[in-house]
């Protein structure tokens, strides 16, 4: 049928099928800059555009409806402002703010919510947060914590209403304006005020930062620079791994199990090849049997290699059956119901209590599996860890007090918008082109040479931008899948998960059951520190050893003991990671370390109350301290040798005196009257913290590499194999190399990543990108900086006979060479002498780093709630984090980190869980059943960063992107129970459990 409707103000025509949505029409049409969640039914909102002025998912309208009506389009927004002689008016107001405010991590979400905001600002010029919080709620957003949005929305209002807005920069306070006690508030506290008379609120772009040392005089570093890749992403251009069209591309599909454990008897593929349309079907029997590990880690992988691209047994339902390539995604779907599966089922392990038993299933008996350390398949077991640290009986001996507790943290998902999605071809001289969503470009590559019978320099990997990933795409996922039918059928393959699959089929956070025994003296010195752990890593072992080892090495290291435990502390950290038919987990943010600090900082949190102790000055006494070994450094590092290792910068005390003074501690912990609300006898009002500690790349191991190249205007070139996937890394990267060149951050030409033109990164994982890549960056940059000042000192030597310049006395600023007598030369003089005039060179540099150090961020977690005792329903008011990540080295994309860290964070502590059926079948396969907290659930977000300088970074930088998913859950919980008594030991704290809670207050410490 024909449909025709204005498009961007132009009316266009088409055939469409009957049964065809907008979303397809459109992003067949190329309006690429439509994204898609993967939901395809309205959840997500990514696939907004305007219909007639309103917001409209264009996922559940068929294409037919649009007929005769106005669609509107992110693009027809706005166009750079910058395109050489053609004139543009530029972008509008709301692309600007959401660039200028930080309102843009992986920008996925972006043009979605650019359009919801027109929409209402089109409405209501004016609106309050509330009425924008109400209008973004259709819009999910997995990277922000919606603050930032929400601010730019405000800013743009403002703009459009012809109000003054201040820039956003750094402004100077005096430290004598501030009463603290240790710490200044520097020259560029970074906070603007928006106040006009149609808004409620204030924003505060920029948090506060305070600097326990003094600051360089840097001028980019600490700078809130806009990010280098937000104008494209306001613009919806199509930089991200689907936004490609390319003729004959296929569309894969995977067939699944249905069952959680089974051996395949039979498969007939006959009537899926037989379908017009369909161009392969691919089964176990049709590919190469060669076993790995999904885990994008470093060579040798430091867990179980126990997966086969496709294999004669499935192990959970979502387990690959086959895969198949057809013309259209329609066909691909109609296929896969046309191959017929005999399955002979075995008793599935469901329950990680049982899989070690003798009388459970062996989920991997294949002949070809390789074991890790302590795995052994034979009795389910897939990693072991066993770290006795000082003399851990001594300890507990030597105690007063012994408490006991038993915790259980869920299976949560990564739940970024983009989906994973890969598309794959040959190119002109037959090596495999693999453009994907991964976060690991690198590791993939080496990854994949085996599985496809291909060396690893046929095969060139591409990171687009992406649209998320928070470790769900540190997974060698789905390229096999789109490679494998490429290199059967010789055609591009684009192969995307829904948003069902990513459930099913993808990874997600290992689900723990822990138990915590602790000594402690009658003053609060902890003796020794015991926690056991059993890890759920479902199917396969893919980051089962690391995952749940960081679960003890980050977690059980910040509480060392006082005293003489101090120096000598006893710590013992033992795990099991099992396996079961449920689908595999795999890195999440944070890495194993959420899940230790819940039962740590719960258990800390009721001996505290138990002994009558104030909770946080018995945290510090016990705490680590600068200047400490990380008592975990001698005894265990991922697999690989540990070696010892001393933290230099904790800025805990300043984060815990901040960050109390911020939430109001003083006047609100034993406050009787606090914890009531007025005229509402069944509320309760609590406040709780939880102190969490990070680490920064793996010591000896992670690895980055950077290239920089001098072009003929003084511009630079920056090559990095880092993977930015929303965090900002490349934004900071370039402000990094901007700093040490002289140049504003715009003379910097970020680009990541490619397997062929980038030098090789470990990818993005571990907090490591700022700290490892910077590091490699920094050393390129001081290499390139080298040659200009060699070369400005022989140009300004020659333009005044009379002097004899130094390069060491030339200083990088402004884009010039300065001498100290202040004549300088231009960076663009010195690349065209360069380049054409004498003396001709390249001025380029390549460096890499790792670093014999991970040093730790802290942080202080505050949350403040209000429980409904009659219901358990618990209300978050509001999460406050101080947090010690080093020098900061761009606050809008810091705080934006934790922001919505924070935010995934909360979801982990109230609401978001995987559960599974008696036969171990999924009960949430979209985003009605998993909830991801929206615009209008969020609480009051406050990030304040405390300034250490960490000296084994250039420029003191430490990491910020994991360490807020660490203590919302314990402070929530612990607000909890200072609202109520109530001892919540399992997360998600659900209504059901916190009023089950509720039935037992009394403390079920021994
Ligand atoms: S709402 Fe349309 S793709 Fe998610
Ligand atoms: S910025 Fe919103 S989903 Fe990434």
């Amino acid at each position: 049928m024909n449909v025709a409707f204005y498009i961007n103000n132009h009316l266009c025509s088409w055939e469409v099928q009957p049964h065809e949505t907008l979303l397809t029409l459109l992003r067949r049409e190329g309006y690429l800059e439509v994204k898609s969640g993967g939901c395809k039914n309205g959840e997500c909102g990514a696939c907004t555009v305007l219909l007639d002025g309103k917001p409209m998912n264009s996922c559940v309208m068929l294409a037919a409806q649009a007929d005769g009506h106005r669609i509107v389009t992110v693009k027809s927004l706005g166009q750079n402002p910058e395109l050489g002689w053609n004139k543009t008016e530029g972008l509008h107001p709301l692309q600007k703010a959401f660039i200028d405010t930080g309102a843009i991590q992986c920008g996925y979400c972006t043009p979605a919510m650019i359009l919801t905001a027109k929409a209402l600002l089109d409405r209501v010029p004016s609106p309050t947060e509330k009425q924008i919080r109400d209008a973004l709620s259709g819009v999910l957003c997995r990277c922000t914590g919606y603050l930032k949005p929400v601010q730019a929305i405000m800013r743009a209002a403002a703009i459009l209403r012809g109000d003054q807005v201040p820039p956003i920069e750094r402004t100077f306070i005096e430290p004598s304006q501030i009463a603290l006690k240790v710490s200044r508030e520097p020259p560029g506290t970074r906070e603007e005020e928006l106040t006009t008379s149609s808004t409620e609120t204030r924003t505060k772009i920029v948090p506060r930062i305070w600097t326990l040392q003094p600051e360089k005089n840097y001028h980019l570093i600490g700078q809130p620079e806009p990010k280098v890749d937000a104008t494209k992403l306001v613009l919806g251009k199509p930089v991200f791994t689907a936004d490609i069209e390319m003729r004959g591309m296929l569309v894969a599909k995977v067939l699944h199990s249905t069952v959680a454990h089974a051996r395949i008897k039979k498969i007939d593929t006959s009537k899926a090849l037989a379908l017009p349309g369909v161009v392969a079907v691919l089964t176990w029997k049709d590919i190469p049997r060669v076993i790995y590990s999904t885990a994008g880690q470093s060579d040798p992988i430091p867990g179980p290699l126990d997966t086969f691209s496709l294999d004669n047994k499935v192990r959970f339902i979502g387990d690959r059956v086959a895969f198949i390539a057809a013309e259209s995604e329609e066909i691909a779907e109609r296929a896969m119901q046309l191959i017929g599966v005999e399955y002979e089922e075995l008793p599935p392990v469901l329950d990680p209590t049982d899989a070690m038993s003798t009388n459970q299933s062996i989920i991997h008996d294949e002949k070809e599996y390789v074991p890790f350390g302590l795995s052994d398949p034979k009795c389910n077991l897939a990693a072991r860890i066993r770290i006795d640290i000082g003399d851990v009986n001594r300890g507990f001996s030597e105690a007063d007090r012994i408490f006991e507790g038993d915790y259980e943290v869920p299976k949560v998902q990564q739940a970024h918008i983009e989906p994973h999605v890969v598309v794959t071809y040959w190119d002109e001289d037959d090596r495999l082109v693999i453009r994907s969503s991964t976060q690991v470009p690198f590791h993939a590559r080496r990854i994949l040479a085996p599985i496809l019978g291909l060396p690893v320099k046929r095969i060139r990997v591409i990171k687009p931008r992406i649209g998320g990933g928070f470790g769900g795409k540190q997974e060698v996922l789905i390229e096999d899948v789109a490679a494998h039918l490429t290199i059967a059928t010789g055609r591009p393959v684009h192969f995307e998960y829904t948003r069902e699959e990513e459930f099913v089929a993808a990874r997600s956070r290992h689900p723990m059951k822990i138990h915590m025994k602790t000594g402690v003296k009658n003053d609060g010195t902890i003796t020794a520190n015991e926690m056991y752990c059993l890890s759920d890593t479902g199917a396969y072992g893919c980051h089962a050893l690391t995952v749940t080892g960081n679960t003890g090495h980050k977690a059980m290291a910040l509480y060392v003991g006082d005293g003489p435990y101090r120096l000598s502390p006893n710590i013992r950290f033992y795990a099991d990671v099992v396996y079961t038919n449920h689908p595999p987990a795999g890195a999440y943010r944070g890495y194993g370390v959420p899940q230790g600090f819940f039962p740590v900082e719960r258990h800390m949190e009721k001996i505290s109350r138990a002994l009558g102790l104030d909770p946080l000055t018995f945290r510090l006494k016990n705490a680590l301290r600068a200047g400490e070994l990380h008592p975990f450094s001698t005894a265990w590092s991922e697999g690989r040798e540990p070696k010892p290792e001393i933290i230099h910068t904790v800025g805990l005390d300043e984060c815990v005196s901040q960050g109390k003074a911020a939430i109001n501690w003083d006047n609100k912990f034993n406050n009787a009257q606090w914890h009531l609300v007025q005229g509402k006898s069944y509320l309760r009002r609590g406040i709780g913290v939880a102190l969490v500690m990070q680490g920064t790349a793996i010591p000896y191991l992670d690895m980055g590499g950077a290239s920089i190249k001098m072009n003929d205007d003084g511009s630079f070139n920056l090559l990095v194999g880092a993977t930015d996937l929303g965090t900002g890394s490349d934004t900071i990267l370039g402000q990094m190399a901007a700093e040490v060149l002289g140049v504003p951050l715009q003379d910097i030409i970020v680009f990541s990543s490619d397997t062929d033109f980038t030098p090789f990164d470990k990818g993005a994982h571990a907090s490591s990108t700022t700290f490892i890549s910077g590091a490699a960056v920094v050393q390129a940059a001081e290499k390139v900086a080298e040659r200009i000042r060699i070369r400005a000192a022989r140009l300004l030597s020659a333009e005044n006979e009379a002097k004899n310049y130094l390069p060491e006395e030339i200083r990088l600023e402004d884009r010039c060479a300065f001498a100290t007598d202040g004549r300088s030369i231009t960076l663009a003089k010195i690349a065209l002498d360069a380049l054409h005039h004498s003396d001709q060179e390249q001025i380029m540099a390549v460096s890499s780093f790792y670093s014999p150090v991970s040093p730790p961020p802290f942080a202080a977690q505050f949350a403040e709630v209000t429980v409904d005792i009659e219901t358990g329903q618990v209300v978050v008011d509001k999460l406050v984090m101080a947090v010690d990540s080093g020098v900061i080295i761009n606050p809008l994309t810091a705080s934006g980190q934790i922001e919505g860290g924070m935010t995934q964070a909360l979801g982990y502590a109230i609401c978001e869980e995987m559960s599974y059926d008696p036969k171990g079948r999924s009960l949430q396969t979209d985003f009605r059943d998993y909830h991801i907290l929206r615009s209008d659930e969020i609480p009051e977000l406050i990030t304040l960063f405390i300034e250490t300088v960490e000296p084994s970074h250039p420029f003191g930088a430490k990491a910020v992107a994991e360490i807020p998913m660490d203590g919302v859950a314990p402070a929530v919980v612990n607000a909890i129970q200072d609202a109520t008594g109530a001892d919540v030991q399992i997360i998600p704290a659900t209504p059901e459990r916190v009023w089950h809670s509720l039935q037992h207050t009394t403390s079920t410490l021994q």
